[in-house]
């Protein structure tokens, strides 16, 4: 039988001979702070509502345990001020001490990819993803994974692209509104509105929090021209940072003006062109010609930082990372626009009609609705809640 140890120290306790983690040297101690138990008690959360009831911020600073030891499979902690017992699974407690951090189903390899994509993008009735548990399941993981997908078969109203995006979450509005319709205006507000080329861009980055996941639900689409092209923004800044690491360097921590004004609005965000995570890895791109405002850096900073920005926006136009398709009527496509950069080439507007509907939604409830959808598979061991 293991005999475990407790030893109480000032701020936190240490426990020796812990069992509970794969592959984890029993003797290496571990520690855990006292605030962090007391705040971690299984009471904590309200198990119906699943919120965290407790509030550590009104517990004396000094908290102490009286007592603590090892029953069972639990640890005990009698708490000094006020008695209050605490008990912690000695699985999930070694687990938290030895590895931090929830398990995220939604935490999926990337498939960083180039021109020859065509061939492996994802395509998916819209009346399976729709209905099919396990298509919807493909369907959201393509879009974690290659960061786009083809949803085919949409019907033909106003309403289609939204319920398209329903299934990946909930429509978010931009400064334009919820929808958009993408055509040529007599009197456009924006270049995608005029029937022009528009340059690889990610949309609305003068937006403090620039939309996520994009749909264009193609209407119609019968003009010479108007051709769709994308690119995975993230494949780009990896072969950056391999040819040009110093580029790398700067166009992912300074921080550049966009914007976009007329006589009714004035929205003004600044934005890193390569954007990283929490952990140092690309999470995605912002690139917009159109949306860019005047750079206000040190001038000296911009001996630097111009080469380096035109050498990433030529790599992005570079035709081997370039994925170029035709957009047909019934199709929506769907990309994360945090990562994907897309654009189109010119047509001509008085020979046919082009219409695409647009609108997003939210990169955190795609991991969400990943998470949930996975959850309630059958032989899911996946739980709900923190304890
Ligand atoms: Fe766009």
């Amino acid at each position: 039988m293991t005999r475990y140890s407790v030893e109480l120290g000032d701020r936190g306790l240490t426990l020796r001979n812990i069992q509970g983690v794969e592959n984890r040297d029993r003797s290496v101690p571990l520690y855990a702070n006292y605030l962090w138990l007391r705040d971690n008690c299984s009471t904590s959360w309200d198990i119906e509502i699943g919120d965290r009831q407790f509030d550590i911020v009104e517990q004396p600073l000094n908290l102490r345990a009286r007592s603590a030891q090892v029953q069972q499979n639990e640890l005990v902690i009698v708490w000094e001020h006020d008695g209050h017992q605490s008990r912690y699974d000695i699985e999930w407690l070694a687990r938290w001490l030895t590895r931090p951090g929830h398990d995220d189903l939604a935490h999926v390899p990337v498939n960083l990819w180039k021109s020859d994509f065509r061939e492996s993008m994802c395509r998916f009735e819209y009346s399976s993803i729709a209905g099919d548990p396990e298509a919807r399941i493909a369907y959201l993981r393509a879009l974690l994974t290659d960061g786009m997908a083809l949803v085919e078969g949409v019907a033909d109203s106003d309403d289609g692209v939204k319920h398209v995006a329903e299934i990946a979450g909930h429509v978010r509005a931009t400064f334009s509104g919820y929808f958009f319709d993408v055509k040529a205006y007599p009197k456009p507000v924006g270049t995608a509105y005029t029937a022009r080329a528009l340059e690889p861009h990610t949309d609305v980055p003068c937006e403090q929090y620039p939309p996520g996941i994009q749909y264009l639900h193609c209407r119609v689409n019968d003009v010479v021209g108007g051709q769709t092209t994308f690119v995975d923004g993230a494949a780009v800044a990896h072969d950056l940072k391999t040819l040009h690491p110093l580029d790398f360097e700067l166009l992912s921590t300074i921080s550049v003006p966009f914007r976009f004004a007329h006589d009714a609005m004035d929205m003004r965000a600044r934005q890193t062109v390569i954007v990283l995570d929490d952990f140092g890895e690309v999470q995605g791109v912002t690139i917009s010609q159109h949306m860019a405002d005047i750079f206000d850096i040190d001038q000296h900073a911009l001996d630097d930082y111009y080469p380096a920005f035109c050498r990433f926006g030529a790599m992005l136009r570079d035709r081997k990372y370039q994925l170029e398709f035709r957009l047909e009527a019934g199709q929506c496509i769907v990309f994360d626009n945090q990562r994907i950069v897309h654009g189109r080439s010119a047509y001509d507007p008085n020979s046919g009609a082009r219409l695409l509907r647009g609108c997003y939604s939210d990169r955190g409830e795609l991991r969400s609705r990943y998470r949930v959808a996975l959850r309630s598979l059958p032989n899911s061991r996946e739980k709900v809640g923190n304890i």
